[in-house]
């Protein structure tokens, strides 16, 4: 403790100002706080130190920034980030998860694709919700950002779902639409040790990291990563033989309605041979605002409105499956990601109905 050198007088409140403003335990100072929390379990998350920290119970924060070729100021920094949002506890360089650690761990996917995809989108949407500055690549996302985080909760939280459905229904060829990084081909040709696979994605940065983990695990003689736009999706040759189509968490980019119609119809026309497609995503939750809310759904909703994205709800998605001829013959629930469900469909054999 510093002795004052001069002589001091407390301000007890200012003018105009109620008292406490900005101090500790204020809506402000958690709010300020907890933003900076995020940002670090995203961060943590980028190092590898969540694992390790899951892994090993206590890390020595010095020798990790050490072993990985890391700022150790900066790793001091996330660090003390995640003790101030009760996710760590620090003890000199000991860092260690708190009982909430577990919580923040399996959810780190979402703090990922939050701030590690969208965080150039929540930075700038002062600028993003002017009208005037709504053109060309006005909106910033880091699609392999967005593909780690995605396959991150996905693998904790769909995948045992999707796995179980799929040894229901095991496929012989099999699509991803918007496969992101490609995990779920690759746990989806592991499973299936006979199937072979396509992954198609828009995104250059989510079909180059597919294509290398694919190389990584194995699997490239089975698997090939096709970038193209599932809104213009169009029959190839190597498209004849597949039975079984997923799309996991872009079904929303479908639309608006009349785009939806069209994928729909279309995805029906380029795999002629389909006999199940299971596409699951999160629906409108007609739950924000709230104060409620679980993960993911106000920040799911919000970066959506701010990309000029309108989500569709439940009953939307079942007007458009009517109208495109597609039957709902199962619908998983799912816990997280909320308000989300996996629709296992099966193209009506009356053919286009329209
Ligand atoms: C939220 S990520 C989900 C990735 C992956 N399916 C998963 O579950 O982890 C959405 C993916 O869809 C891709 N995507 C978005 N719009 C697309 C489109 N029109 N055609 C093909 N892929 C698209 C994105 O590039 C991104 O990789």
């Amino acid at each position: 403790m510093h002795e004052p050198r001069g002589t001091t007088a407390s301000v007890a409140a200012l003018p105009g100002l109620p008292p406490g403003v900005g101090a500790a335990g204020s809506l402000s100072a958690r709010l300020f706080n907890d933003s900076i929390g995020g940002f670090a379990v995203a961060a943590a998350d980028e190092l590898g130190l969540l694992d390790a920290i899951a892994e090993h119970g206590t890390v020595d924060r010095e020798a990790y920034a050490q072993e990985h070729d890391l700022h150790p100021p900066s790793l001091r920094a996330v660090t003390d980030a995640l003790a101030s949002a009760g996710v760590v506890a620090v003890a000199g360089d000991k860092v260690t998860g708190t009982t909430s650690f577990a919580d923040v761990h399996a959810t780190k996917g979402f703090f990922t694709w939050l701030l590690g995809g969208c965080g150039e989108l929540l930075r700038t949407a002062g600028a993003v919700g002017r009208t005037a500055n709504r053109h060309g690549r006005f909106i910033q996302r880091d699609a392999t950002r967005i593909s780690i985080g995605t396959a991150d909760f996905g693998a904790r939280f769909i995948d045992p779902v999707f796995d179980a459905m799929l040894d229901r229904d095991p496929p012989t060829r099999m699509v991803d639409v918007g496969c992101g990084s490609g995990s779920r081909l690759i746990s989806a040709l592991r499973r299936h040790p006979h199937a072979t696979a396509i992954g198609i994605d828009v995104a250059p940065a989510a079909v180059a990291l597919a294509r290398a983990r694919l190389v990584d695990a194995g699997l490239a003689d089975r698997a090939i990563v096709i970038e193209a736009d599932v809104h213009d999706l169009e029959h190839r040759p190597e498209f004849a033989d597949v039975d079984f189509v997923c799309s996991f968490l872009m079904g929303h980019d479908f639309w608006p309605r009349e785009r939806c119609v069209r994928v729909l119809d279309n995805l029906r026309r380029a795999f002629p041979a389909l006999r199940s497609f299971a596409l699951c995503d999160t629906y409108r939750s007609g739950r924000v605002p709230g104060t409620d809310l679980p993960i993911l759904t106000l920040g799911f909703e919000h970066v959506h409105a701010l990309m000029g994205q309108d989500l569709p709800t439940l009953d939307q998605w079942y007007e458009v499956f009517d109208e495109t001829g597609w039957r709902v013959r199962h619908e998983y629930d799912l816990v997280l990601p909320p308000h989300s469900k996996i629709f296992h469909l099966t193209p009506d054999r009356g053919g286009d109905r329209r």
